[in-house]
C-alpha cells in the first residue's frame, strides 16, 4: 500500500524540477523509484529532509541540492503518521519534522503519500504529537506541554534520548485526540525552547492513500 502511493506521486515529476524528499519508510519507496527515474534519464535536484534520506538518495545517485542554493522547491512528497479530512496532518515519527515543514513551506506543491491506516477522524487519537525541543532547559518545555492536557515522553532509543537531525530532543504528547489543531499548533510553537511542532496545517495540497482496494487521493 505505501508502496502504490509513493510510486504514484512519482508520476508527478518532471523533468528540471527541484524536488523535496521526505522522510520514511513510504518515502523511500519514492527515493527508490526517483533513483530509477534518474538513471533513466530524468533530470532533477533532489533537497533531503533528513540524513537518513540523504544516504538513501546517495545510494540511488538522485542529484542532491540544498534550500541555500534552491529556495524555491517546485513538487515535495512526503509521509505523515495522521491525516484528517481536512488535508491537517501529524508528523514527526521518524523525528524530521522541522526540516519537513521547512521544505514542505517552501514548496509549490506538496503531495503526501499514506496507506489507508493513517487516515483518522481526528488528529491526536491514535498518534502522539512529535514537538522538538532545545535540550537545554528541556524539563520545564516538558512541564509547560503537560498545561495542554497530555502526557509527554522524552523520544528515547535504546534507553538514551533520541537525537534529531539539528542535535536536539523530540517530546512526543499524547493527546485523547487534538480538538482545535491550528490553535495548538500555534500555542506549541509560542513556548521558548520549542523549535517546531509535528502538527503540519495548510501545508499539504494532495495525499495519496494506498488502500487493498488501490489508490484514492484526497485533495
Ligand atoms: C518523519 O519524521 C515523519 O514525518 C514521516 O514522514 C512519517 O513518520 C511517516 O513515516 P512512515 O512512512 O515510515 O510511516
Amino acid at each position: 500500500m505505501k508502496r502504490l502511493a509513493a510510486e504514484k506521486a512519482c508520476e508527478y515529476i518532471e523533468d528540471e524540477m527541484i524536488l523535496g524528499l521526505g522522510t520514511g519508510s513510504t518515502v523511500d519507496y519514492a527515493l527508490r523509484k526517483i533513483g530509477k527515474m534518474v538513471n533513466e534519464g530524468l533530470k532533477i535536484k533532489g533537497i533531503p529532509t533528513s540524513f537518513r534520506t540523504k544516504k538513501i538518495a546517495k545510494e540511488e545517485k538522485i542529484p542532491l541540492t540544498s534550500l541555500e542554493e534552491n529556495p524555491e522547491i517546485d513538487l515535495t512528497i512526503d509521509g505523515a503518521d495522521e491525516v484528517d479530512s481536512e488535508l491537517r496532518l501529524i508528523k514527526g515519527g521518524g523525528g524530521a519534522l522541522t526540516r519537513e515543514k521547512m521544505i514542505a513551506y517552501y514548496s509549490k506543491k506538496v503531495i503526501i503519500v499514506i496507506d489507508e491506516t493513517k487516515v483518522v477522524k481526528m488528529l491526536g487519537i491514535d498518534f502522539s504529537l512529535p514537538v522538538e525541543v532545545v535540550k537545554f532547559g528541556w524539563t520545564s518545555t516538558k512541564e509547560k506541554l503537560k498545561e495542554f492536557n497530555c502526557n509527554v515522553e522524552l523520544r528515547k532509543i535504546m534507553n538514551n534520548p533520541y537525537i534529531t537531525d539539528n542535535s536536539n530532543y523530540i517530546l512526543d504528547c499524547e493527546f485523547d485526540r487534538i480538538k482545535d489543531p491550528v490553535k495548538l499548533e500555534i500555542d506549541i510553537n509560542s513556548i521558548p525552547g520549542v523549535v517546531e511542532n509535528g502538527l503540519f496545517i495548510g501545508l499539504a495540497d494532495e495525499i495519496i492513500v494506498g488502500s487493498k482496494q488501490g489508490i484514492k487521493t484526497l485533495g
